[in-house]
């Protein structure tokens, strides 16, 4: 299965407070990136580790090292850049790939208005962020885009997932794990995710 709920009380507990209509829009930001900085921990749980020679003040030892690729950070604007500063916090050393898509409010087409990713993608792994995945039509469109320019190997993470967008993310692109906090239960008419929390985008950018 390549879904993974992040089910750490951390996590949950921030998912909440802001799902709550009566989270200001301070409240909503600063807790999207703290949840986001706790998802990019668990999207490098299992990056692989190679052992290096160090000199500590006493002596020399061998000791873990991250191996392998470097990371390329994919936002989906606008609502994705609310992840970008934690998982930067963690990984101040990753790339940035930026991806400007809206979704048409009568089609729920993703359309593309800006997209401008790092030369060595080919040779990195990219981690896609949105906090919504509802048609997945925003999530498919990004990956496509980065396919297309070289990216190989991608994760997708999101704070809240529709069982319709992960269905059909999987099969767009069943390469591509996810990662979410919380499956919620339907898409309404208008393609939102319901209970879920609005629109991320307007209640953290206005
Ligand atoms: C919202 C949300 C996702 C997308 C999810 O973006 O932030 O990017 O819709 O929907 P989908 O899975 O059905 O494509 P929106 O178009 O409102 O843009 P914004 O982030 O700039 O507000």
């Amino acid at each position: 299965d390549n879904v993974t709920i992040v089910t750490h009380p951390l996590v949950q507990h921030k998912l909440t407070l802001m799902r709550d209509a009566e989270r200001s829009t301070k409240g909503f930001r600063q807790l999207l990136n703290e949840i986001g900085m706790l998802l990019c921990y668990e999207v490098t749980r299992d990056l692989p580790v190679e052992m290096v020679e160090i000199r500590t003040p006493l002596q020399a030892m061998m000791a873990p090292r991250i191996s392998g690729k470097k990371l390329v950070f994919a936002p989906i604007l606008r609502a994705g850049v609310g992840f970008l500063d934690g998982m930067l916090d963690l990984v101040p050393s990753a790339r940035v790939a930026h991806i400007g898509l809206y979704r048409d409010p009568e089609t729920l087409k993703a359309v593309e208005y800006y997209f401008k990713a790092p030369v060595d993608i080919d040779d990195r792994l990219t981690i896609v962020m949105d906090p919504m995945l509802a048609t997945a039509n925003s999530a498919i469109a990004a990956i496509d885009l980065l396919k297309k320019r070289g990216a190989r190997e991608v994760r997708f993470v999101c704070l809240l997932a529709a069982p319709e967008g992960v269905a059909k993310l999987r099969g767009a692109h069943p390469d591509v794990s996810i990662w979410t906090a919380a499956v919620d239960e339907r898409l309404n008419d208008h393609g939102y995710i319901v209970p879920g929390l609005g629109d991320a985008g307007d209640r953290m950018f206005g």
